[in-house]
């Protein structure tokens, strides 16, 4: 499994919010109720409650930032620090954040950022597999998080060794294509989903877990196709393009051995697997 290489990942991501348009905003009542599920808050009631005392919070890698304005809908007094290198995530985020005035958008790197302050709270949500170094980020979210702060992350899991392999031979040829190379091979691959999906063969049971469909089966199991029927295609074809650009995974040992690696004293608040992602939150317990 390569490690995601910076510039390939800032360019491949700048691309990808380039082509980002209404689409984005369709599909945040999904994630945003995905987020509140695998961190534990249930729902905006549970969320609010548990931000009613942060003060300054860093979204990090924040994409259009979708998880900045639900942080802001619970919590209007709150400074809420959306940050991203790339410059058309920053545009999209500003975008979205407008009529919150307790949003800033920033653009910079999330491995070595320098605020003065540090934060009650940090999310970063699909990001941190993405960077070169994970416990080192997280070494670098801990330095920034205040003595009973709260820091969220998530970390693709490991499917099985078949999907991994076919994962891995993907994204090492990935990387030397251009970013309207890859969109295209993430466009055919949507269309073997959806091809899947219209076979119409439904209810596969696998293992103890139930699929809804055939693609559903092979996209966990065999060969990575996201299709969802019930978004705009561009959307299924991003998530690939984002899954292929370089994505290392993760089992639940070497998650434990960079939370170890990466991160002070600390408590564990929440520790969610489900087919895709780790989430998992802390808090951290003193100085270190
Ligand atoms: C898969 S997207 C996730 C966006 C958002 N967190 C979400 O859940 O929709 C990953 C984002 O992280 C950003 N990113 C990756 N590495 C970064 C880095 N080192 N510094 C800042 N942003 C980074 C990318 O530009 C991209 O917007």
């Amino acid at each position: 499994m390569q490690k995601p290489d910076k510039k390939l990942t800032f360019n491949f991501f700048d691309y990808k919010w380039s082509k980002a348009s209404e689409w984005t905003r369709a599909t945040e009542t999904i994630y945003c109720d995905w987020y509140l599920r695998r961190y534990g808050y249930q729902n905006l009631e549970g969320l609010s409650d548990f931000l009613k005392d942060k003060k300054i919070i860093l979204e990090a890698g924040c994409g259009q930032a979708r998880d900045s304005k639900l942080f802001a809908i619970c919590n209007l007094q709150a400074i809420i620090i959306a940050m991203d290198q790339s410059p058309n995530a920053v545009r999209v985020a500003k975008e979205n954040l407008k009529p919150y005035p307790n949003c800033h958008v920033v653009r910079a790197d999330i491995t070595n950022f320098a605020f003065t302050e540090p934060f009650d709270f940090i999310s970063c949500d699909q990001v941190l597999h993405h960077t070169s170094d994970p416990h080192l980020t997280l070494q670098h979210f801990y330095n920034n998080l205040k003595v009973g702060g709260v820091l969220n992350f998530s970390l693709c899991c490991k499917k099985n060794q078949l999907r991994d392999r076919l994962d891995d031979l993907i994204m090492e040829r990935a990387t030397k294509l251009s970013p309207d190379e890859l969109w295209e091979f993430a466009e055919v691959v949507t269309y073997l989903g959806m091809a899947l999906n219209k076979l119409g063969i439904e209810n596969v049971e696998w293992e103890g877990t139930h699929y809804s469909d055939i693609q559903r089966f092979v996209h966990n199991h065999i060969f990575r196709c996201w299709y969802d029927p019930n978004i705009n295609f561009d959307l299924s074809v991003s998530s690939n393009f984002d899954w292929f650009s370089g994505n290392p995974r993760f089992d639940i040992h070497e998650v434990g051995e960079m939370m170890n690696r990466g991160l002070g004293p600390h408590q564990i608040l929440r520790f969610n697997k489900d087919d895709a992602v780790f989430s998992v939150s802390v808090r951290k317990i003193s100085a270190s």
